[in-house]
C-alpha cells in the first residue's frame, strides 16, 4: 500500500440539555452508591457532541459532507430525543441501559452510522462536562 495520502475529517458540534442518574436496578442502594457516588442522585449536564466524518472531498461541491446536512441529522436522529429530557426514564432507545457517557457515545455513533449523508462516519465524541468526554469510533 503507497502511503501518505491525505486524510481528510470534519465535524459537526452540537450540545444539548439532559438528566441522568447512574444506577444499575439489579444493586442494592449502598452498592450503587459505592460505585457510582453522588452520581446516583438525579442531576443534569449540558452534553456536547461532536461528529466527525471522514471520506473524499467530492470535486464539485469542495465538501466531505454537507455540515448543514449533518447538523440536521444529529438533531433528528439523537437531539430531539434527549434535549430536556431524563435519560434514564425518557428515551425508548436508551430503555435499560445505564446512561454513562460511555454508552451515550456508543449508542449516538450507531443512531447516526447508517445516515451519514456522504463519507463515513469517524467517531463521535461526547463531553459530559468540561473535564469529561468518551468516545466511539469505527473499527479499523
Ligand atoms: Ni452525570
Amino acid at each position: 500500500m503507497s502511503s501518505a495520502s491525505p486524510v481528510l475529517r470534519v465535524c459537526r458540534r452540537e450540545s444539548f440539555d439532559a438528566a441522568h442518574q447512574l444506577c444499575d436496578p439489579k444493586l442494592s442502594a449502598e452498592e450503587n452508591r459505592a460505585r457510582y457516588g453522588k452520581c446516583v442522585n438525579l442531576h443534569g449536564h449540558r452534553y456536547q457532541i461532536e461528529v466527525i466524518v471522514t471520506g473524499e472531498m467530492d470535486g464539485a461541491s469542495g465538501y466531505v459532507v454537507d455540515l448543514k446536512q449533518l447538523a440536521d441529522l444529529i438533531k433528528t436522529e439523537v437531539i430531539q430525543h434527549v434535549d430536556h429530557h431524563n435519560l434514564n426514564t425518557d428515551v425508548p432507545w436508551l430503555e435499560g441501559r445505564i446512561p454513562t457517557v460511555e454508552t451515550l457515545a456508543i449508542v449516538f455513533f450507531e443512531r447516526l452510522r447508517p445516515h451519514i449523508p456522504s463519507g463515513v462516519l469517524h467517531s463521535v465524541r461526547l463531553w459530559e462536562t468540561e473535564k469529561n468526554w468518551a468516545e466511539c469510533s469505527r473499527g479499523e
